[in-house]
């Protein structure tokens, strides 16, 4: 019933747990079966440095958001924006019909914590670079 790689981050899920300074933090929650899960990302100049996971539901669940934290680390977040459901599935080599909504919760859970990341950046100060020296005003 289910893949080999299924069965392989359900026994051994990678990335378990709360990043404590986090700079995107994700909670959702499927009313219908009532499995909850938190994703925190750590984000350094654009990139996913890291991604943990705490999840309360069934073993799909865990299964997605184990693979869901190894695809996201080392992406830009605007890259990781773009993990839809589907690829989560297709990383794990397919899921029952029935398990579907288990993936979309993991793409939703990134989602919610990308968002997170976005909110928490708005009204910080802007990095300034100087220009390069060609590109700068002739002063008179
Ligand atoms: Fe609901 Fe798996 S049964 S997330």
């Amino acid at each position: 019933m289910y893949s080999d790689k299924v069965m392989d981050h359900f026994r051994n899920p990678r990335n378990v747990g709360y990043i404590e300074d986090a700079d995107g933090i994700g909670k959702v929650g499927n009313p219908v079966c009532g499995d909850i899960m938190e994703l925190t990302i750590k984000v350094e100049d654009d990139v996913i440095t890291d991604a943990r996971f705490r999840t309360f539901g069934c073993g799909a669940a865990i299964a997605t958001s184990s693979i869901v934290t190894e695809m996201v680390k080392g992406k830009r977040v605007d890259e990781a924006l773009t993990i839809s459901n589907k690829a989560v599935v297709d990383a794990l080599g397919g899921l029952p019909r029935v398990k579907v909504h288990c993936s979309v919760l993991a793409e939703q859970a990134l989602k919610s914590a990308i968002e997170d990341y976005h909110e928490r950046r708005k009204g910080q100060p802007v990095e300034q670079t100087a220009a390069p020296a060609g590109d700068r005003e002739p002063t008179a």
